[in-house]
């Protein structure tokens, strides 16, 4: 009940803050010829790094990090700034500096260690880098859908929209954090023996996974979910030292490295004990295989799945239960499926258009990602959302 009030409270008060500058929700009709990306809402492409599994976890990253370094600089900075506007003195991060160190050795391998590797190659204090990596298990909200073709071949898309929350800028009209990010966003290929265990499109200086596809098996996406049951409460205990539950962005990771079958994805995702809820959206390789797992700490309260026998060949998430009407200030699920329904296609193509849409795009889409299991294909796209344009 807590975490709910929480969340209502930090909404209005968004919302008083943000209104004077934003136009009332800001919708258009659904985008078409978008693909291949061009024009004013593509920012970039996104670069590639290989990531070799049969290094030592602290090595690992060293190629991504050398090379991103002066941008985790600038980002680190941002939400120190931000920190500090929160809390003036820089307690706070006097706080992350001496306390978060400490945290390191309670997670599990690879992580500490790849966490570790990270702070050294960067020179960023290790607390700092610790406090990088939880912030993603908090505040992302976005869009994901699998979708499936005539021909049983299965896509899945997704928007990561980060930074709500994160210092909005009022000349600029956007987020301050969500603008930092851009230039981490990498494309991850993971190798063992010399050959791709997955691909994954990340923020250099995270060792969890949101976004990835393990070639010819399976696809997979996680978005948060804020609910009553247990919200961030689990991250605060692990700290505190009672650690029996996942890390969800560490399960993802897992997942992707490991398991070697949709069904054995699906059974980990669905049946782990993780910190705090979320959605993992998860696409397999031949006809009616994709589902959206909603989560509870404790374990998964629904599985939805693609089923053509009912006219459904697409499963979409934003951020609530698709049992629930979205909140109204936050509907980028009504329109993203309107397009998904007026498209009835199920094609690379056809999905960028609809995550191209806003508010499916908004101020805080970092980037959109395509994939196609059956081609082992993944593609990212960095993007802007030109004014007129939804903060969130
Ligand atoms: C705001 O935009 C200006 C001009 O585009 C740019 O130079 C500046 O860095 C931006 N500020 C932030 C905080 O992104
Ligand atoms: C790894 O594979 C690439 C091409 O796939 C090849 O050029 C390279 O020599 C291989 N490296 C090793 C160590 O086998
Ligand atoms: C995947 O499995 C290997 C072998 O059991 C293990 O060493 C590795 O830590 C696992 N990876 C993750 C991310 O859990
Ligand atoms: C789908 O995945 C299963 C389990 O990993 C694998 O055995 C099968 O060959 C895959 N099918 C295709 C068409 O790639
Ligand atoms: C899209 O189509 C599905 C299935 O026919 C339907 O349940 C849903 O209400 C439609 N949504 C919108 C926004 O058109």
């Amino acid at each position: 009940m807590g975490t709910d009030l929480l969340c209502y409270s930090v909404l209005a008060f968004l919302c008083a803050a943000v209104s004077t500058q934003f136009v009332p929700p800001y919708t258009e009709d659904c985008r078409t010829g978008m693909y291949p990306p061009k024009g004013p809402t593509f920012k970039g492409a996104v670069t590639w790094y290989t990531v070799d599994l049969d290094l030592p976890p602290s090595k690992r990253w060293t190629g991504v990090i050398t090379d991103k370094k002066a941008d985790l600089v600038i980002m680190i900075q941002a939400i120190k700034d931000l920190a500090d506007s929160f809390v003036p003195s820089g307690k706070l991060i006097e706080l992350v500096d001496k306390g978060l160190p400490l945290i390191v050795s309670t997670l599990p391998s690879p992580f500490k260690e790849e966490i570790k590797g990270i702070a050294t190659v960067s020179g960023v204090p290790l607390g700092e880098i610790v406090l990088f990596n939880i912030f993603y298990e908090v505040f992302t909200v976005c869009t994901s859908l699998v979708a499936e073709d005539a021909d049983g071949n299965l896509f899945h898309g997704r928007n990561l929209d980060f930074g709500l929350f994160m210092g909005w800028d009022l000349k600029n009209r956007s987020w301050t954090i969500t603008e930092k990010l851009k230039p981490l966003v990498v494309n991850l290929d993971f190798r063992r023996n010399n050959r791709t265990v997955f691909k994954s499109t990340n923020f250099a200086g995270y060792v969890g996974m949101l976004t990835g596809i393990r070639p010819h098996t399976f696809t997979l996406t996680m978005n948060e979910r804020f609910s009553l049951d247990g919200g961030y409460i689990g991250i605060v205990e692990w700290i505190l030292g009672k650690r029996d539950g996942m890390w969800m962005s560490f399960l993802t990771r897992s997942v992707l490295e490991n398991a070697t079958s949709y069904e054995e994805a699906k059974n980990r995702l669905a049946q782990t004990k993780l910190l705090a809820p979320a959605y993992f959206i998860l696409g397999g390789n031949q006809t009616g295989q994709g589902c959206v797992i909603t989560r509870s700490r404790v374990l998964s309260l629904d599985i939805w799945e693609l089923d053509k026998t009912l006219g459904r060949w697409y499963v979409l998430e934003t951020n609530y239960d698709h049992w629930k009407e979205p909140l109204f200030l936050d509907d980028r699920r009504t329109p993203a499926m309107k397009c998904m329904n007026q498209t009835m296609q199920a094609k690379l193509k056809t999905i960028y258009d609809v995550l191209s849409t806003k508010p499916v795009l908004n101020k805080l889409t970092t980037y959109t990602t395509l994939m196609e299991v059956s081609k082992g294909r993944l593609e990212s796209y960095i993007r802007d959302c030109p004014n007129p344009c939804m903060p969130w």
